[in-house]
């Protein structure tokens, strides 16, 4: 039987108008709306169309958006400054510096900079030691989303294995954490896993964060698993265009897993959802 698919796009709309009833209410008995600052250095185009979408929502849900595009060239010094100026702007909750950054910088020190109450991507070392250790942090919108996937279909994840494939900073070892907190029993395998194709078969839940295309058969999947695909990868058609795949063969796998999200439409969006329910949860903290 195929598997169920996880609407990850319908997911993220409630999500959104859940936060924003909550800005709403924020904005009309406290008069506070929160803030949510992108910086973008570069014209990778991407990267553009990923900052252009999440102004638009930002501002969608009723909060304030700002957006700093600058240069490739930018120094280490201007932009250090620049954080400085949103790290002590009371009318920004959440600053976001897009990924990658240009090679003559260097993003732990940018990263670093920023306030980690204001680190909607969670990515400051603070943020990852609190989240490393089961404290209150700034949690990466990629995984937060993928784990409120998980929980909707599954409710507790108690004593499940799981297996994250991929082991960057930003997905697969926070990924790891969140599910560990939730009491699964987690395996991280990457390029040098020894047997990848059984370590997968041994999960119950996998996700997929490798970034690369169709990696992951359907054939190694275990009958009745979740798999949560984090890959966005574009690759040629016959036509000469080009289109999105996961870092799972959706195909195959759909027809062995028991529930599965598509790409398009599944962790994607889901990754900018949270990144409004974390600036407001950093509005909220800033304001007791
Ligand atoms: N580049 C790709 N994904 C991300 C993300 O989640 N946050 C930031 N800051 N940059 C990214």
């Amino acid at each position: 039987m195929a598997a169920e698919i996880i609407d990850g796009k319908a997911f993220a709309a409630s999500v959104r108008e859940k936060v924003g009833a909550q800005v709403a209410t924020l904005v009309q008995d406290h008069g506070l709306t929160p803030g949510l600052a992108v910086v973008l250095l570069g014209d990778d185009p991407a990267s553009q169309v990923y900052v252009r979408n999440k102004g638009k929502q930002t501002r969608e849900v009723g909060m304030h958006s700002v957006e700093h595009r600058l240069p490739e060239s930018t120094s280490e010094e201007d932009l250090l400054k620049l954080i400085d100026a949103l790290n002590n702007d009371p009318a920004i909750h959440g600053i976001l510096v897009q990924l990658p950054l240009p090679e003559h910088l260097n993003s732990d020190l940018v990263i670093n900079a920023i306030d980690p109450a204001k680190d909607v991507d969670g990515f400051h070392i603070s943020n990852v030691g609190l989240l490393g250790t089961g404290q209150k942090s700034m949690v990466p919108c990629t995984p937060l989303g993928c784990l409120m996937m998980l929980r909707d279909y599954h409710g507790s994840l108690s004593g499940l294995n799981a297996v994250v494939v991929g082991r960057s900073n930003i997905v697969g070892k926070p990924m790891a954490q969140l599910l560990l907190g939730d009491s699964c029993t987690v395996t991280i395998a990457h390029s040098r896993t020894k047997d990848l194709p059984s370590v997968v078969r041994g999960a119950d839940i996998v996700i997929a964060a490798v970034g690369r295309p169709q990696m992951i058969p359907g054939a190694w999947i275990k009958p009745g698993a979740t798999v949560i695909d984090v890959g966005i990868n574009r690759i040629p058609k016959e036509d000469g265009k080009t289109r999105l795949v996961g870092d799972v063969e959706f195909d195959s796998a759909v027809e062995v897993a028991g529930a599965i999200t598509p790409v398009p439409g599944g962790v994607g969006p889901m990754t900018i959802a949270c990144l409004l329910a974390n600036t407001l949860t950093a509005c909220c903290r800033a304001n007791g």
